[in-house]
């Protein structure tokens, strides 16, 4: 046991005894975090990670290029965490075909709620007179996360009222069992002191201290994973270590799931938060790293295939017009070109009949009727690790 780093109440759920962990407020203490050498090199790995992801970014012409692709992959991994049975391409299958196309289980709603979410809370802190980040905040956010059929029951933006747990089918076996519903708001407010507290640690350890805390106290009944991740996102632009949301962390805590999770409850069972900040810093640097990496990919991909499409024997303005939209329209439909080039049916079938012509877009469906055209390499890029 390196440190003691909360306490247990015991309390009676479903006609069991269970002990409840109510965390220590932030930072860790008695000792206080005790970073060694390799700490130091992890730290500054990803700290160089997230700048060269930053100025990867910068190589493009719009900033959205990659904001589009990368939050949807990290709203895509997040969500398959804890289960939800989509990928990257149902996704965006979805969002191109509208309201036509069949999303039977949620599971795709469930990650554009999750879209929502995020955007809503990035919205509001960049707007004067919005909500600063703080739980009203991520209540707020949670609301959209859990909006439409699927999460109607479990409290939709409020605190849980009753005991939860984690994993285990029942209380008594439970992996984990967070503080009892009367010590969830004392603990979220220290949790939020801590966020706008300075404190000399890096706020990338912080970043990493904070999500732990979050999932320690568990505030909500369900999508707590969601947004204790979406809680990190948000704090790496609100410490200023990245300026968009491009980093898909989750893709790390999904590839490395069982240690996810292990050292989660290690932070309660062993006091070993050093451990804990060891994963998450290589995490960070590990998926900036690989974001970079698919960042200069596409950036090529896109510089190779315009070339293509300038020198098509049929090229036409509207088809590359059509090609410079489609980094953040990779799959669509001809009903959707027509909208986004403001133009007739046969010219939009045209400038997609050229783009075809050129090897760029490929089409998907044997249906006749609302086809869908993908920009397949690029998506062959962006999907890794989407998969189920
Ligand atoms: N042993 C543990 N200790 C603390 N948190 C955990 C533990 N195991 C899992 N978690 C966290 O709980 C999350 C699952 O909680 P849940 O409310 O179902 O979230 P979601 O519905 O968003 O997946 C996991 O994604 C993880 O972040
Ligand atoms: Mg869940």
């Amino acid at each position: 046991m390196k440190r003691t780093t909360g306490e247990y109440e015991h309390t009676a759920v479903a006609g069991e005894e269970v002990a409840a962990f109510i965390p220590y407020p932030l930072p860790p203490v008695n000792p206080p975090l005790t970073l060694g050498s390799e700490h130091g090199v992890l730290l500054r790995t990803a700290e160089e990670g997230l700048r060269r992801l930053e100025l990867a970014a910068a190589m493009v012409p719009s900033l959205e290029w990659f904001i589009y692709g990368f939050v949807r992959k990290e709203a895509v991994v997040s969500s398959q965490i804890e289960g939800t049975q989509a990928t990257l391409i149902d996704l965006l299958a979805y969002e191109a075909a509208g309201e036509d196309s069949a999303d039977d289980s949620g599971d795709v709603q469930e990650i554009c709620n999750y879209l929502d979410a995020l955007t809503f809370a990035r919205s509001e802190v960049a707007r004067e007179g919005g909500l600063p980040l703080s739980m009203r905040l991520l209540n707020q956010a949670h609301a959209r996360l859990m909006a439409g059929a699927r999460g109607a029951d479990r409290l939709p933006g409020e605190i849980r009222r009753s005991q939860n747990w984690i994993g285990g089918t029942r209380p008594g076996n439970a992996a984990f069992v967070p503080p009892p519903p009367h010590r969830v708001q004392d603990t979220l407010s220290g949790l939020e002191n801590y966020l706008h507290a300075p404190d000399d640690l890096a706020p990338l350890i912080r970043t990493g201290l904070l999500h732990v805390q979050f999932e320690s106290i568990h505030p909500y009944l369900d999508g707590n994973g969601r947004v204790g991740r979406l809680l990190i996102a948000l704090l790496l632009e609100h410490w200023g270590l990245l300026s968009a949301p491009l980093l898909y962390l989750s893709l790390f805590f999904k590839r490395h799931r069982d240690e996810y999770y292990r050292r989660l409850s290690a932070v309660r069972t062993e006091g070993d938060w050093e451990g804990w900040i060891a994963y998450f810093l290589e995490g960070v640097g590990t998926i900036a790293e690989e974001a970079v990496d698919s960042a200069r990919e596409l950036f090529d991909l896109v510089t190779t295939d315009r070339a293509a499409v300038l020198s098509a024997p049929a090229g036409s303005m509207m088809a590359a017009r059509l090609f410079e939209l489609l980094p953040q329209h990779p799959m669509l439909t001809i009903a959707r070109a027509v909208e986004l080039l403001e133009t007739t049916r046969p010219t939009a079938t045209k400038a997609i009949q050229t783009l075809e012509d050129t090897g760029v877009l490929v089409e998907n469906s044997g249906k006749k009727r609302d086809r869908v055209f993908i920009y397949a390499a690029y998506l062959d890029v962006l999907k890794a690790g989407t998969e189920l």
